[in-house]
């Protein structure tokens, strides 16, 4: 059975038992402990803790999830893939352990012919947690498993949380006996090989304070209601019913592993005649070729980016090991262009929006893919000289072998990108080894600071319990779309974490109103500015966020004026700065659609920023973008602002926002009615929480300041909107007026006439330069008489001043074709140009002949200017630092003269 088809008898199943079917949220989920959503209750997380009422009692999804914890196992073993769906039916407070064991049954053993999975029930079995009397005997007696089928295990194994604070309970897991080839018989406790966990139901009841590892945590009480959470893992399952020995070779994933086999000329699983567990290296690299492409393709899909940090990193590192896995397999080319098409193809059945999204999200992925290679190119250059000068010195030192610091393996590494195994092949290779403890060392020392790291930024979450406290008084009503103003409640104030009663003069905190007009900063807007007025005055609101959902939050300062919970007050926006703000987020949407009709449908934001008068939007693009370009995108915005389309906000649901053409914001997370923001109808339209404009006239004027780019396949696109577009010019303006009058010439010739002036002055700078060298040889002939005579040696020294090397260098020879050949001389020279200070010496035949050679006293100038120097024993130039020295310099070859021949 097709894992489309098992998706979709999921969904029907529960549909007809009363489940609302919930599409699955984007991977990424605003969730300050979560990089990735990886399990199907993370969306249904606030209705299990209570925070928020459950809009239906029984829900159904198909989520998609990503985990990276092992990421290392991936290919080496049949369980562990980076990207997975969940399939999952939750009750919140409905149904509990009787009816979800009779769903879980009723739908694995219904025959395939009446729309069930099909599984043959004598080999399912079952594990329930250890004093969970209730769910064994619902499972014995109730559905009728024999009891030689059955297993209590500890907290290890049945009992699940999100392995941090929030919603666990025991659970009950359903393995499925894949036969006597995979392992040994006596069920799940022996082999998980051969009886392979498929389902997971989750018994959610306790809500836990703090979790320390799988089975050491501490319950803090009940959850408000007892809920069902279940979770299949679709790929599994596809795993069954396709007859596969592991997830790698079900029909959504193996295309992509017989596309890389293809190429690489390899043939997967021939050697796998090996001992359980043991695969032939080629048939893991396949595998992580396969496991990777798709999980970069679903998360690329969901908007992340390559980077660095967090997500981003997350992503490159997938692809690069994509990459990387190819070249092992032999493979130097290009290898994305080949393998994620067919990775697209295959998942399309369940998510169209990765093909029509195709063309941006596969320009992220081929251009992550151009980096690495130029990197590898990079770092092979840089491996070769560490490399050489590791053999250099084991050869020197005449001991041991050749070894490579720890400290250029990590630098390969961290810098460069360049993973350790590749570094050690490539040593290997040339016979040198690596200091791989020392590197490991320094990799420990990296993550012990970047977990530091994490837990700062943890710390700052730590007032989740006073918001989550405060968001149970109820959701703050939110009329930022309605008005400017509005009289409202103190519900609770805040200082450093903790609630206090009030806030007195002098004091800055957080303060909860029941109502609220203020813009929380979100989808790339900030929040809005303006006051808060008591009973006994202002005080201002600095910053306005929604720690939790439904909960509004101003940051205020109280500079003259104290507030106490439970005053009655009014909050009031400053209304010019929600203008300016309506103008630059409308601009922000006009940029964008003017971005994707100049530069058609692929550049696709991927992030934005704006603030009164000023927006940035960042979008995937691979090159910089023209002057032309830039002064078309800026004509199209501005033209759509003349125009002045009408803007209109309205809610619907997240299928109908798409069939509409809404563009998604990526990072956000939709409710169950979303609002799309439009400017002209189909003009621009975009899933938006923002404040805007009535019309687009209202934006005034958009222009581009710059554009540049900020990390591979995205560039990014500044502009002042409004009034601050104005000054803008108006400055530029007013730059070009002074700039006229400077030179003295109207604005329409400044171009020519500056570069007249550039041209003037290089000619000019060409002709001193030739008066100079003209004067220093005219001068020559009166220089030639204060050669000194040092032993028979003529020896001449000159300072020349300001004067070029090459220059310096002319008068030298010509000084001492002057002196002749009759006898031995010495000519040196200083110069100095742009204050750095130049040396020349030359020595005609007769003083070579006398052991005295310009090499070697351009060496002893140039230390006492500072630098360094050489060249043959006829002419030799130095320079150095210090141009106060040219005299010292001088009498240094004078002296050294005088020391051979004296
Ligand atoms: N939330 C449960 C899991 O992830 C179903 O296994």
């Amino acid at each position: 059975m097709e894992t489309a088809e098992i998706r979709r008898r999921w969904l029907k199943y529960f549909e007809d038992n009363d489940h609302v079917v919930v599409p699955s949220a984007p991977l990424i989920y605003d969730d300050p402990n979560l990089l990735f959503v990886n399990a199907g209750m993370v969306p249904m997380k606030p209705y299990m803790l209570g925070q928020q009422a459950a809009p239906w009692p029984r829900a159904t999804s198909v989520q998609k999830c990503v985990r990276t914890g092992d990421i290392e196992e991936v290919g080496k073993t049949s369980r562990h893939g980076t990207f997975f769906q969940m399939n999952g039916n939750f009750s919140f407070g409905d149904y509990f352990k009787q009816r979800a064991v009779e769903l879980a049954w009723g739908l694995v053993t219904t025959p395939i012919a009446e729309g069930g999975y099909g599984l043959d029930p004598e080999r399912v079995w079952p594990t329930v947690y250890e004093d969970d009397d209730e769910a064994f005997a619902l499972w014995h007696e109730h559905i009728g498993v024999p009891l030689e089928r059955m297993t209590r295990r500890g907290k290890e194994d049945n009992y699940w949380h999100m392995g941090v604070p929030g919603p666990g309970g025991p659970c009950s897991e359903l393995f499925y006996d894949r036969g006597a080839q995979y392992g040994a018989d006596g069920g799940p406790a022996v082999d998980e090989d051969r009886y392979m966990e498929f389902w997971n139901l989750v018994f959610m009841q306790d809500d836990l304070s703090q979790v320390r590892s799988k089975a050491d945590f501490d319950i803090a009480g009940s959850l408000p209601a007892k809920n069902i959470d279940t979770g299949m893992g679709l790929e599994r399952m596809a795993t069954l019913l396709q007859g596969k020995d592991n997830l790698y070779e079900i029909d959504e994933v193996f295309p992509v592993l017989a596309k890389a086999a293809e190429m690489t000329g390899k043939k997967y699983g021939e050697k796998s005649g090996q001992a359980a567990g043991q695969s032939h290296p080629d048939d893991v690299h396949l595998r992580v070729v396969a496991d990777h492409v798709r999980s970069s393709l679903m998360l690329i899909g969901d908007g992340v980016t390559p980077g660095n940090e967090g997500r981003g990193y997350v992503l490159r590192r997938m692809l690069r090991r994509a990459v990387r896995a190819m070249r092992l397999l032999g493979y130097q080319d290009k290898a994305l262009p080949e393998l994620l098409p067919v990775s697209m193809e295959r998942m399309k059945a369940s998510y169209p929006e990765l093909e029509t999204d195709f063309a941006r999200i596969s320009q992220i992925a081929y251009g992550e893919e151009d980096a690495f290679r130029r990197t590898l190119g990079q770092g092979t250059i840089i491996l070769d000289t560490a490399v050489t000068k590791a053999k250099q010195t084991a050869a020197s030192t005449g001991g041991g072998p050749a070894q490579l610091a720890g400290e250029q393996a990590f630098q390969l590494h961290d810098t460069y990108g360049f993973p350790i195994d590749l570094t050690l092949e490539m040593a290997a290779e040339q016979g040198v080894q690596v200091d791989e403890t020392g590197f490991r060392r320094l990799m420990k020392e990296q993550r012990d600071r970047a977990k530091a790291d994490a837990k700062a930024k943890k710390a700052g979450h730590a007032h989740t319990e006073v918001w989550k406290s405060l968001r149970e008084l109820g959701a703050t009503d939110w009329l930022a779309y309605q008005g400017l103003s509005t009289d409202a409640k103190v519900l609770g104030i805040v200082i450093d974490g903790e609630q206090v009663p009030e806030l007195q003069p002098g004091q800055t905190g957080q303060v909860v109103l029941d109502r609220t007009t203020f813009y929380a900063e979100s989808g790339g807007q900030v929040a809005d500015s303006g006051v808060i007025q008591g009973p006994h005055g202002n005080v201002l609101v600095r910053d306005v966020q929604r720690p939790v959902k439904g909960l509004v939050v101003h940051t205020v300062e109280a500079t003259e004026h104290g507030l106490t919970v439970g005053d009655a007050v009014e909050a009031t926006v400053d209304s010019e700065w929600r203008t300016s703000a309506c103008q630059a987020h409308s601009g922000t949407h006009v940029v964008h659609a003017a971005l994707r009709q100049v530069l058609g449908p692929s550049a696709l934001q991927s992030g934005s920023y704006n603030k009164p008068g000023y927006l940035r939007l960042d979008f995937a693009w691979n090159s910089a973008l023209s002057p032309e370009t830039r002064s078309e995108i800026e004509e199209v915005a501005n033209l759509a602002v003349r125009q002045d389309l009408p803007v209109a906000a309205q809610f619907m649901t997240l299928p109908e926002a798409r069939e509409w053409g809404a563009l998604a914001l990526f990072g956000e997370t939709y409710d169950e009615q979303v609002r799309v923001v439009e400017i002209g109808g189909p003009w621009s339209r975009e899933l938006c929480g923002g404040t805007h404009v009535a019309h687009s006239s209202q934006i005034g004027a958009l222009s581009l300041t710059g554009e540049s780019s900020v990390g591979s396949g995205v560039r990014r696109v500044e502009a002042f909107v409004g009034m601050d577009a104005l000054r803008y010019l108006a400055k530029e303006r007013a730059l070009v007026a002074e700039l006229s009058g400077l030179v003295g010439a109207p604005a329409g010739e400044l171009r020519s006439k500056v570069e007249d002036l550039l041209a003037r002055v290089k000619d000019a700078e060409r002709q001193i330069a030739r008066l100079r060298q003209e004067q220093a040889q005219a001068n020559a002939a009166g220089l030639v008489a204060d050669a000194v005579d040092i032993n028979g040696v003529r020896v001449l020294t000159h300072d020349a001043g300001e004067l070029p090397a090459d220059q310096v260098r002319s008068l030298v020879l010509s000084l001492r074709e002057r002196l002749g050949d009759a006898s031995g001389s010495v000519v040196a020279v200083t110069g100095v140009n742009g204050g750095r200070p130049v040396v020349v010496v030359a020595t005609n035949q007769g003083a070579r002949d006398r052991g005295v050679q310009a090499g070697a006293l351009v060496k002893q100038a140039a230390s006492v200017l500072g630098g360094g120097g050489g060249g043959k024993p006829d002419v030799a130039q130095g320079g150095g630092s210090d141009a106060s020295k040219v005299g010292a310099a001088l009498s240094a070859v004078a002296d050294s003269v005088r020391g051979t021949v004296g």
